[in-house]
């Protein structure tokens, strides 16, 4: 049977409220107070692997594919924050766009995926949503892996209505190749960099073996 988005589309309430709940105690991973100000998340590189095509499911539900029988390969993850200015307050209506490679290290993209190499089908690979009008947005995708010298990371791209754009990437709280990551690394600023190390706890409230992060991305 083909698996439908519906179920999950149906639920999406519960788990905006579980979100902003998350949101709340993770909040010190994401963005910090400093003087009344938050810190401005860090640009950092697109990468060679930037989606090219845009048509058909792009949605916030990167594990489900339509029209593909089997989900994604990996840890169902959940990330969700709102995108801020150096206030606090809310951008709404900003497009949030992500992506990543699948659990075998292979993006979406005509330049990878070589010979023998196979990509999960069941994977996305990238979604695109538009911030409510509390700035907030939220993604199910699965937890992001390492390949070639990198750490997991998701990339996002983040669109305001006046056309001001942010590119940066998100790692995990807790992996050893962090402190490898050139890119990652680059970002000298201590405060900036703790700003896109994200913890991914369990989230079995949300779905059964989940994870899930707050990922706030302040654009000053
Ligand atoms: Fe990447």
């Amino acid at each position: 049977m083909t698996p439908t988005k519906t179920p999950w589309l149906g639920r999406r309430s519960l788990i905006a409220g579980v979100s902003a709940t998350a949101t709340m105690v993770l909040l010190p991973t994401g963005s910090s107070l400093a003087q009344g100000k938050l810190t401005a998340t860090p640009r950092q590189g697109e990468g060679p692997f930037y989606p090219v095509e845009w048509s058909g499911d792009i949605d916030a539900d990167l594990v489900v594919v339509r029209g593909e029988a089997a989900q994604a390969i990996g840890q169902v993850t959940h990330v969700s924050g709102r995108i801020l200015d150096l206030a606090g307050r809310p951008h709404s209506g900003a497009v949030v766009e992500i992506w990543q490679c699948d659990a075998n290290g292979i993006y979406r993209h005509p330049r990878d995926g070589g010979a023998g190499r196979g990509r999960d089908l069941g994977f996305q690979g990238r979604g695109r949503v538009t911030s409510d009008a509390s700035g907030r947005y939220s993604f199910r995708t699965i937890r992001p892996v390492a390949y070639s010298g990198r750490a997991p990371h998701i990339h996002f791209k983040v669109v305001l209505p006046e056309r001001r754009a942010l590119i940066t990437q998100m790692y995990v709280f807790g992996e050893t190749l962090n402190a490898q990551d050139v890119v990652l690394n680059n970002i000298r600023d201590r405060q900036q960099r703790d700003s896109v190390i994200v913890r991914l706890l369990p989230a079995d409230g949300i779905e059964p073996g989940a994870l899930a992060g707050a990922f706030d991305i302040v654009i000053g």
